[in-house]
């Protein structure tokens, strides 16, 4: 596979898909190590003196986070500067691409408010029809979409010169020496799909939405959180039948037995069993972290994907923050991924080093592990 070292990007044209999908808390975009990554790939670009057009997605349509890259810019611009444009491919767009200068950034707007981004088969598709012909050069350093059949993932190579940029070329060098022979899984995260294909026989500790939702797909009543899943959690398609799909294989799942919810805008914990029902979950509970914590111990390889609550809020990071303690001690190679995990490693300061190998990637992680061609990939063989 091409990587930046094999072009010479001087006066060149870049399309950079990025990824710097990122918490949003009340519409504020939360800086993320995904942003302070993408940063370093920018700024190396630049200073080969290359013109550079970030191509990246925020959230899923329908979702509170389904939101503009204005912020993102503004973020990026802390490391680099970066201008956004309000557009992703039509007429401003082209406008903006056609004036740059060399060293010069822009970020477009998210691609995921154009249909034809879930098209990229489609004929006369508005991204590649629009974008390709402006570049000299295609450059995904998304690791964490290429699992993603999305035009800006695996539409744009099948149509110019392309490579991996600096972020993929690292994630996958780390991969090669993995394995993840009985290993531990500890799954949590708002994207039960993925997770879905590592229930075939492995140990798995539940947390995070992905937790309760296995705990609702098994008939316990969660009230308020019921409803809460159903609206946040992100599934494709029927979300009844996705649940029944989940019940039948969780016969090697461990789920929490407490929670901790927010009463009085403080942190406060209920056994499952006499869970009230009018409030929302925000972390595992103090017996849960205890249980999962023994497992960790245990575990000759661990892998963890996705956060145990809203890792996000101070008063909630508990239950993500002493499982990746407890990995970061444990003996086991361990395997941490997903933008929440490793934002939360750096915030709180947890031994980098001690784990495995930190991704940014969740999902593409996941299935990677699971032994599937990621599309992305595949097209830029
Ligand atoms: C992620 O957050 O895992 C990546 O940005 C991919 O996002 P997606 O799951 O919404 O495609």
């Amino acid at each position: 596979m091409k990587t930046l070292n094999d072009f010479d990007v001087k006066d060149k044209l870049i399309l950079l898909r990025a990824d710097i999908n990122s918490d949003v808390s009340k519409g504020k975009i939360i800086l993320s190590e995904r942003i302070i990554e993408a940063s370093k790939t920018i700024l190396e670009l630049k200073k080969k003196k290359a013109k550079i057009v970030i191509l990246a997605h925020q959230g899923n349509s329908g979702k509170r986070d389904f939101v503009s890259l204005k912020q993102h810019a503004k973020l990026l611009s802390k490391y680099t500067r970066v201008k956004f444009i309000e557009d992703v491919c039509g007429e401003k767009a082209i406008r903006a691409i056609g004036k740059l200068r060399s060293g010069e950034v822009i970020l477009l707007d998210n691609v995921r408010f154009v249909e034809d981004e879930f098209n990229p088969g489609k004929k006369n598709n508005v991204l590649l029809k629009n974008l390709s012909p402006l570049f000299d050069l295609y450059v995904n350093d998304a690791f964490s979409v290429c699992h993603r059949d999305h035009t800006s993932i695996t539409g744009f190579p099948k149509n110019m010169d392309s490579c991996i940029g600096p972020l993929v070329e690292a994630e996958l060098k780390a991969l090669e020496k993995v394995s993840m022979k009985n290993c531990l899984y500890i799954l949590g995260g708002a994207k039960p799909e993925s997770n879905i294909k590592l229930l075939k026989g492995n140990k798995v500790l539940a947390c995070g939405l992905f937790g309760q939702m296995c705990l609702v797909a098994n008939g316990k009543d969660l009230g308020y959180q019921n409803r809460y899943l159903e609206d946040n959690v992100l599934v494709k398609g029927d979300y009844k039948k996705f649940k029944k799909k989940l019940k039948k294989k969780l016969k090697n799942v461990e789920t929490p037995i407490d929670f901790a919810v927010i009463k009085d805008s403080s942190r406060k914990e209920f056994l499952l069993k006499d869970f009230p029902l009018e409030y929302e979950i925000e972390d595992i509970g103090e017996g849960t972290i205890k249980k999962y914590v023994e497992e960790i111990k245990k575990a000759k390889a661990i892998y963890m994907k996705g956060p145990a609550g809203s890792s996000s809020d101070e008063r909630f990071a508990k239950g993500t923050v002493s499982l990746l303690k407890a990995i970061a001690s444990s003996k086991g190679f361990s395997l941490v991924g997903g933008g929440h995990l490793s934002d939360t490693i750096e915030k709180y300061k947890l031994p980098k080093k001690r784990f495995g190998h930190v991704s940014l990637s969740g999902g593409a992680l996941l299935n990677y592990i699971a032994g599937e061609r990621l599309p992305g990939i595949e097209a830029l063989r």
